[in-house]
């Protein structure tokens, strides 16, 4: 039985976690900046690193504390390598070094996006082919997993990320920041009442989700230039609504194309409740053998655990970094 201590500081939040037998979350924590940022309507990444140098030491000791181990009995270091803000990630990596180094253990690098589609190992066994749908922050993606610890990338965004979009379309609004989570609030209030524009890439599985942002910018110019009102709630909804519609659409694609056991959903954006009700209510019905997989909220939004799981997958398929490793934010999940 493994025992992983994980670190993960790839944006905005400081997390440490232990994981045990690739599944037992031990001790999880997160200390979040999102107060700090808020401010500035989005993560300022000088600011970022800085916070993380301040947290990151109490993060692991209080974790260890949690899950009432020293680091003796840690089988080994799992650490976000990239993809991620340079000086957010190097941090981590630091931190995961020296340990390792200090308590001469072995040192697994992870990819972010392995860490948020292993986030479901925490609720459920993982069957294979699956096909996972990675929505976050910095990521909109479509990956075919044929095997355990094989990522193939099946379709990417062209521009923004979902989230990057939902948090850009909030700013508008006046929301807080980051917009996601209050989007998805105000449009259950709301109504999908205006068309706006579903950019279609050249490749069938890729994304694109500037085009809609700035369909939203033009909506509330449009209104202004006009002298009309509109109610927030109902550009919320439809925003949300056809945004979502983007993902699904490319999901009921690959799904019909391939034979998978299973359908996971993964990242920040994987917790809006329109998504998670389409997925439940649309994919699952429409592909009854494929398993559709939902986090729980809190596996959705970075955290250390997921690095965790991942890493201890990792760390039993025998990847390692040499001490001379360093971020990488620019990651290739497939290499
Ligand atoms: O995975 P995550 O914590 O960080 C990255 O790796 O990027 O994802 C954060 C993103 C933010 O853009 C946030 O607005 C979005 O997830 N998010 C949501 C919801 N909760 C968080 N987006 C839509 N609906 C939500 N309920
Ligand atoms: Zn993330």
């Amino acid at each position: 039985m493994s025992k992983i201590l994980a670190i993960e500081s790839s944006c905005d939040e400081t997390a440490a976690a232990v994981i045990e037998d690739e599944h037992i979350v031990l001790a999880n924590v997160v200390a979040t900046q999102i107060d700090v940022h808020k401010e500035y309507g989005g993560v300022i990444p000088e600011i970022a690193s800085r916070i993380h140098i301040e947290n990151i030491s109490m993060v692991i000791n209080e974790c260890l504390k949690k899950a009432n181990l020293k680091m003796e009995d840690i089988d080994a270091v799992a650490f976000t390598q990239g993809p991620g803000l340079i000086g957010s990630l190097h941090v981590g990596v630091q931190a995961a070094k020296t340990l390792a180094w200090a308590f001469k253990k072995p040192l697994v690098p992870v990819h972010h996006i392995a860490g948020h589609i292993y986030a479901n190992r925490l609720v459920s066994e993982l069957h294979f082919p699956l096909l996972a749908l990675v929505v976050s922050g910095g990521h909109t993606e479509l990956i075919y997993m044929k095997d355990e610890w094989s990522f193939e990338v099946l379709g990417t965004t062209q521009d923004d990320a979902i989230g990057e979009a939902f948090d850009k379309v909030g700013r508008v609004l006046g929301l807080p920041y980051p917009g996601g989570v209050y989007i998805d609030k105000l449009s259950k209030q709301g109504k999908n009442i205006y068309k706006l524009p579903k950019p279609k890439p050249e490749k069938e599985l890729d994304f694109s989700f500037s085009g809609l942002k700035s369909g939203v910018l033009q909506f509330i110019k449009r209104m202004e230039r006009q002298n009309e009102t509109f109610k927030p709630e109902d550009l919320a909804c439809s925003f949300q609504e056809t945004a979502i519609s983007c993902l699904l659409e490319r999901a009921d694609k690959a799904l019909a194309s391939l034979k998978v056991k299973q359908f996971v959903l993964a990242g920040g954006v994987a917790a809006n409740s329109c998504l998670r009700e389409h997925v439940t209510n649309d994919l699952q019905k429409k592909y009854p053998n494929v398993e559709c997989l939902i986090p729980p909220l809190s596996c959705c939004t970075d955290n250390a655990a997921m690095i965790g799981v991942a890493g201890s997958v990792a760390y039993r398929h025998g990847v390692r970094a040499g001490f001379d490793v360093s971020a990488d934010p620019g990651m290739d999940l497939e290499s």
